[in-house]
């Protein structure tokens, strides 16, 4: 049976400090040092499975929730907390599709191509694993009140929670005029107390974490190591769909790094277990607009460096990044962070993943998008950076034209609707208006509406011309 609290605990990413704290304790951060904190397990008195083969006798019991759930069927790999105290909607039902067409555009020729879609979680978005796995902590420290900073999927997220389990109360901080609109519409219509500031997401994720220490409010957003044990699961489910076979790639687009940690962690534990005999390689995608991983790590050099990384540089890039008052700016909005919480984690599974860091620029990311689009689940335009991302790395003969490379497509297609109509809009005021302003120049795999007057001779001969 999984889940015996004292075989499982947080300790500090900092190997230097190694704390370690219990898994009733709430925290966000090492008390001790400051690092990040990991969630650890005692593998030899847990019982993790002898095969990922083993996961699939789950397959048969979909009556119960927690073989239905695609995070806690794997509740094995993530064993903090007992079955009793899971809290789950249902989350994980995902797709993990392979597209021809975007491998076409990626410019894999014998390789293969294939895109997690998490957008079908209950939300919208890759957040209800790391939300469904939070909960779960929350409830069995007693929380009564939930707070985040969100661009959109994490808030929508948090409130979905809260309205389907009534366990919490929601309070979300958005930066004013940086949450795309139906994602607010989510937040408020599952009830959630949502509190707008002046400012962008950096600014709100600071304050978020200084109000709920104040208030002893329970913070959901990817600092909390729990979160990150429910995101794992995106690539215990990516493995599964290939019939527990390692693909040579995963892309992923990097903002506040908890993917990229999550999934360095699931990939770590998973080959300490004997579970696979290798691991992928990661690639962390940052828009062009929003690039601190990218220039700290193929800029300037920066590594895990056995967990001292050189805080030096990282410092006074934050305080240069000040100083000139730089501020993200990306129509990717999930990932319009400048600051990223999860840095050194991410610099950590980079090193694991023998990763690599590549900006796309805004236009890279809608073209990427709009190929997505065609040719298959559909995306934000946030999740296209892995694909844009994986276009260059194949350019560039980092991707092999043969390997089998998963990208991984964060979240739902109607995130942002406004980038995507005007992208495909004949109306140039619009595309300027929301596009040519970030420096998007052409619409190469615009599908433009045709207009036609109201006249059945005119509709017929439209369908025919164009049909
Ligand atoms: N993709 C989507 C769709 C996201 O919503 C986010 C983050 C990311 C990627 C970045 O992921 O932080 O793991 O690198 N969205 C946050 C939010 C900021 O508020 O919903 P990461």
């Amino acid at each position: 049976m999984p889940a015996v609290a004292d075989r499982a605990f947080q300790r500090c990413i900092s190997p230097a400090c190694a704390r370690t704290y219990g898994v009733d304790e709430v925290l966000v951060g090492c008390p001790a040092c400051g690092n990040l904190l990991d969630v650890a397990y005692d593998w030899d008195r847990l019982t993790p499975p002898k095969s990922l083969k083993d996961f699939e006798a789950k397959w048969s019991r979909r009556h119960d929730p927690l073989a239905f759930s695609g995070l806690w069927r794997f509740h094995d790999l993530l064993p903090f907390a007992p079955p009793e105290a899971v809290v789950t909607i249902g989350e994980g039902q995902t797709l993990l599709h392979r597209s021809a067409g975007v491998g076409k555009y990626v410019g894999l020729d014998t390789g293969e191509l294939h895109l997690q879609y998490e957008g079908m979680n209950p939300s919208g978005s890759f957040k209800d694993n790391g939300m469904s796995a939070a909960f779960t902590h929350a409830r069995t420290v007693g929380a009564t009140r939930a707070a985040c900073a969100s661009t959109g999927n994490t808030s929508a997220s948090l409130a979905v929670y809260c309205s389907v389990t009534r366990l919490m109360r929601a309070v979300i901080f958005i930066g004013s005029g940086k949450i795309s609109y139906g994602k607010l519409s989510q937040a408020l219509d599952y009830g959630a107390l949502t509190v707008q500031i002046t400012g962008d997401f950096d600014d709100a994720m600071q304050r978020v974490q200084e109000v709920s220490k104040k208030l002893g409010i329970y913070l959901v957003n990817s600092v909390n190591p729990f979160r990150l044990e429910g995101q794992k699961t995106i690539m215990f489910r990516v493995l599964e769909a290939l019939r527990w076979e390692v693909p040579d790639w995963i892309v992923v687009p990097g903002g506040n790094l908890g993917n990229s940690s999550a999934f360095g962690k699931a990939f770590a534990e998973l080959k300490e277990l004997g579970l696979i005999s290798r691991v992928p390689r990661l690639a962390v995608i940052n828009a062009a607009g929003a690039d601190t991983l990218y220039r700290l790590y193929e800029q300037r050099g920066v590594r895990w460096n056995n967990g001292k990384p050189d805080t030096q540089t990282i410092d006074g890039y934050f305080a240069d990044m000040d100083r000139e008052r730089r501020r993200a700016s990306t129509i990717a909005s999930a990932i319009e962070i400048n600051r990223p919480v999860n840095l050194t984690k991410c610099l950590r599974a980079l090193e694991n993943c023998n990763g690599v860091v590549r900006q796309a620029t805004d236009q890279e990311i809608l073209d990427a998008k709009a190929q997505v689009g065609a040719n298959g689940l559909g995306c934000e335009p946030a999740s296209a950076a892995s694909v844009a991302g994986a276009k260059q790395l194949v350019a560039e003969g980092v991707i092999g034209r043969g390997e089998r490379v998963v990208c991984i497509l964060t979240g739902h297609q109607l995130k942002d609707p406004d980038a995507t109509v005007a992208y495909h809009t004949t109306d140039q005021d619009q595309f300027n208006k929301v596009l040519g302003s970030r420096g998007v120049r052409r619409a190469s795999y615009a599908n433009r509406a045709v207009a036609v007057p109201n006249d059945l001779d005119e509709i017929v001969k439209a369908i025919q011309l164009y049909g």
